[in-house]
């Protein structure tokens, strides 16, 4: 079936209820577009999920903040077409912001707790705008699964919790981070780097990768696996918004002082130049950064 694209909301929704009225399940794959080989191993899950898929391109105005980089994130409508089509999409959904957005919007979608540390705390409203597009999205797709990776854990949780609580009847699937070949994660904003940035970027696997073989050999210390992670990227000169240890469920962190449990999720948001990246690994649960062989390993959830 050839690509579909739709940019208001009534065609879009038009076009999803024709996909489930005719018996094939429907998969979304929400993205700001400027697509990579890491969203695309997301839409090829969702493919392995979902006889159709859906991806929407929207560049949220309502998750940045005034200072961050709404006006010069990347845009490719042309490109996103094509790898769309290339990997057996069915329907794209590229709106302007007026019809996500009425002029007089006054509703938010707000997930307490799991927001307040990590990003959060350095983004306030990021995840309220994140949250809130996406119960849109799946209010207009209706899918039956949606895909998400953990590249943006937290973005993952907040999702997983939202789905939880307002009982949407949607599985949410975790996709494993999709890196480079030196295990930096693919991001759109990696093309924001330039080659002496980017190659200055590569501390940051490093740091985690440097964790995890600490964590593997027995360290449960919260302060040397932290600063295992600090150290790559001071000698890089790239700087730490934060670096951070927390349940893998609740974010609630892990005193410095203390130690991690079986499991720790290890995250970290830093600048290089004014380019923030994040990244993260679970303790105990990954052992090497590794580029994932698409889908293979997504783990799905009703809720969790
Ligand atoms: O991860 C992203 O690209 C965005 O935060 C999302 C989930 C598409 C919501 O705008």
């Amino acid at each position: 079936m050839s690509l579909e694209l739709c940019s208001t909301v009534s065609d879009f929704r038009d076009a999803c209820d024709a996909i489930r009225a005719s018996g094939r399940s429907l998969g979304l794959v929400p993205t700001m577009g400027a697509l990579h080989s890491g969203h695309m191993a997301l839409v090829d899950y969702a493919r392995q999920q979902a006889s159709s898929v859906a991806v929407s391109l929207f560049v949220n105005p309502t998750q940045f903040g005034p200072n961050e980089d709404l006006s010069r994130y990347p845009r490719d409508l042309a490109g996103d077409l094509e790898k769309c089509e290339a990997h057996g999409v069915s329907l794209i959904f590229a709106p302007p912001a007026s019809e996500m957005y009425a002029s007089d919007e006054s509703t938010r979608v707000v997930v307490r707790g799991l927001t307040d540390g990590l990003c959060g705390a350095a983004r306030p409203g990021h995840f309220d705008g994140v949250a809130t597009i996406v119960t849109k999205l799946f209010a207009v797709v209706g899918p039956s699964i949606a895909v998400f990776g953990r590249k943006d854990y937290q973005q993952l949780k907040v999702v997983q919790r939202l789905v939880r609580d307002l009982l949407l009847p949607v599985r949410i699937f975790a996709h494993p981070t999709v890196r480079e070949a030196d295990g930096l994660a693919l991001s759109s904003r990696n093309a924001y780097l330039t080659q002496e940035q980017r190659q200055r970027a590569r501390a940051i696997p490093r740091g985690l990768l440097r964790a995890m073989h600490s964590f593997a050999r027995g360290e449960r210390r919260a302060v040397v696996l932290r600063d295992s992670v600090r150290d790559e990227l001071g000698h890089a000169h790239l700087e730490a918004e934060y670096v951070t240890l927390a349940d893998p469920e609740s974010l609630a962190p892990v005193e410095l002082g203390g130690a991690v449990g079986s499991t720790a999720l290890l995250a970290l948001a830093a600048r290089i130049g004014s380019t923030r990246l994040i990244d993260n690994v679970v303790l105990g649960e990954e052992t090497a950064l590794s580029v994932s062989e698409e889908g293979s390993k997504a783990e799905g959830s009703e809720h969790a």
